[in-house]
Parts: C-alpha cells; sequence; structure tokens
C-alpha cells in the first residue's frame, strides 16, 4: 500500500525537485495534497509554482490548496536572492495552466487527517512550519493521525540565512517551535546532511540528456548561476532529501535527539540546538539525519525523473 502523504512547501528549485520526485513515486507514496505556504516567495507565488510543477509533471489528479499569507508572529523574509524573482530561476516553466482548490490549506490538511485512520498520515514540510503550526492548533485531534514529520529544515552547524538559522527555521521560529513541541514522530534533515546531497556534473549532464521536458527543467535550475556568498558551491538538494528518505531510508543515517526552537527576536532567532550528544538529558523528540549517500540517491533519483512527462 502507498504511503499516504502530504507535502507542505514553498517551492523554490529544490521544492519542485521534490515535488517531481514524489510524482514519479506513485507505487510507494500517495500524495493526497499540496498545500503551500510563503517561504522562498511569497504564497502567491509558492502557489503558482506548485500548480507549474504540478502541470510539468502530469499530476493533475493531485490537489493544491494555498496555506498562510505570513509566519505566526514575525514579519515575512523571502528569498528571492537565492532562487530568483518568481523561484523557479532556471526552469523555464510557463504561467500555470491549472487552479488552486477552493479553500485554505491548513483546513486542507485538517480534513485529510481527520478522515484518516489512526497513525497513517505523513507530513512532509519542505518550508516554514506556518501551516502545520496553524493545523496543529486549529485541530489538535489530528494529531494521532499523524504518522510521521518528515521536514527540511534546521542546522546542527552553520545556519544559511544567518549564521545561527536555517532559512525554514529562520523565516516562522514560532511555528517550529509548536511541530518540535507536538509530540509526533519528528525525522529532521537539517543543512548538515541536504549539504551533502549536491548532483555531480555528470549527473546533472545525464539529467538534461533525459529527453523529457521534466529534465530540461531540472537541467535549467541545477546549472543557473548560484547565487554568491551562501557558503557552497552547486544546487544542493535540500527538500528532495526529504521524499528520498521516504523511498530509499537505507541511504541515510542519523540518531535520535533533543531538539530546541530558538523563538527570540535576537540573532538565535530560528536556531536549531541539536543535542547531539545527549548532554541536556531531555527526551528526543527528532531523528536527526546525519548522512547520505549521495552519489547513489542522485542515480535512483534520475531513474524515476525519466519515467516523468
Ligand atoms: O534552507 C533550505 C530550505 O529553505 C529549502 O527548503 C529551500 O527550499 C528553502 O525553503
Ligand atoms: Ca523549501
Amino acid at each position: 500500500m502507498p504511503e499516504p502523504i502530504i507535502i507542505d512547501t514553498d517551492p523554490g528549485q529544490d521544492d519542485a525537485v521534490a515535488l517531481l520526485l514524489a510524482f514519479a513515486s506513485r507505487d510507494e507514496l500517495e500524495l493526497r495534497a499540496i498545500t503551500t505556504v510563503p517561504g522562498n516567495v511569497p504564497v502567491a507565488q509558492t502557489t503558482a509554482n506548485a500548480l507549474r510543477i504540478r502541470d510539468l509533471g502530469g499530476a493533475a489528479s493531485v490537489p493544491v490548496y494555498r496555506g498562510a499569507e505570513v509566519p505566526l508572529i514575525v514579519a515575512l523574509e523571502t528569498a528571492e536572492f537565492v532562487c530568483g524573482p518568481d523561484g523557479l530561476a532556471g526552469a523555464g516553466l510557463p504561467p500555470p495552466a491549472s487552479v488552486a482548490e477552493a479553500g485554505h490549506a491548513v483546513e486542507a490538511i485538517i480534513a485529510i487527517c481527520r478522515a484518516a485512520p489512526e497513525g497513517s498520515i505523513t507530513l512532509c514540510p519542505l518550508g516554514p512550519l506556518t501551516n502545520l503550526a496553524l493545523a496543529f492548533r486549529l485541530a489538535p485531534d489530528i494529531l494521532p493521525k499523524v504518522k510521521r514529520i518528515v521536514l527540511m529544515g534546521g542546522a546542527i552547524g552553520l545556519g544559511n540565512m544567518t549564521p545561527a538559522a536555517e532559512f525554514n527555521m529562520h523565516v516562522d521560529p514560532h511555528a517550529a517551535a509548536v511541530v518540535f513541541g507536538a509530540g509526533c514522530p519528528i525525522t529532521m534533515f537539517g543543512l548538515g546532511v541536504t549539504l551533502q546531497a549536491i548532483a555531480s556534473h555528470e549527473q546533472i549532464e545525464r539529467i538534461g540528456l533525459l529527453g523529457n521536458a521534466v529534465g530540461k527543467a531540472i537541467h535549467g535550475m541545477l546549472t543557473r548561476p548560484r547565487p554568491g556568498g551562501l557558503g557552497t558551491a552547486g544546487h544542493p538538494m535540500h527538500d528532495p532529501c526529504v521524499i528520498a528518505f521516504l523511498l530509499w531510508p537505507e541511504l541515510f543515517a542519523g540518531r535520535d535527539c533533543f531538539v530546541a526552537v530558538e523563538t527570540g527576536d535576537g540573532p538565535l532567532r530560528g536556531r536549531t540546538t541539536i543535542d547531539w550528544n545527549g548532554r541536556l538529558k531531555r527526551e528526543p523528540n527528532a531523528h536527526v539525519v546525519a548522512t547520505v549517500e549521495a552519489h547513489e540517491l542522485f542515480e535512483r533519483m534520475i531513474a524515476r525523473l525519466a519515467t516523468l512527462p
């Protein structure tokens, strides 16, 4: 039986690759909904981008719901300096040929979870955690319906938005604190592992030679000039690690840790303190992934992407 999942996302180039990998994995994953959140770009654009990617992947049966307008408390900060003005620089995609569903993403998350058996729904947030936090606060009765939360966010070392914080955690630290405190099983993909997920030049060229529209779009995104000052070469595939873990967990390794999120508005805002060595003697609240077999991850991903239009 395919695992029922909801992908909450702020597309973003890496979100796009994650969505396409999910579209190409219908035997293992039943994508119940795509819910959009502001992050890389504002929510109007992340919603348009989710629709553009859905059109590209031929996944018209997957509903898209627009989510929160802004973070819970802090002002919205976006990342056009990284992903370009429309959030999908390099993809060369046309405007969306489809529209989002009526109704709010948070209501959709709640409705899907309420209708599901206990412990059956996997939530895959790829952006700031605003929608999940709102759903958990509005409808705490859905928590037992959540099998696991597999998320991209946080960092055991340097952040990428600030020295302290990874972008998704920085944008809505209060939402992150709600989610990490909700008691659901969490598997966390922070920068410590996602920065290892960089495709080789040869693999990127093979993606461009797949002969399908998906390969052309991904090649365009992965070969565009990367903005300076991010401290990394290449285009790390942060968000695809989440979907790849659902498909190929054997490619990853980590340990259960206590994780705390800094919600103050100083320089540590959004910091995820990951107690890797258990010094704080606190009950672990997340499985923190630390390593990935990156070459094999992309080999398997390329084979899946080849099955798309
Ligand atoms: O820090 C990287 C994360 O922030 C990724 O999910 C990227 O898409 C942005 O949302
Ligand atoms: Ca993202």
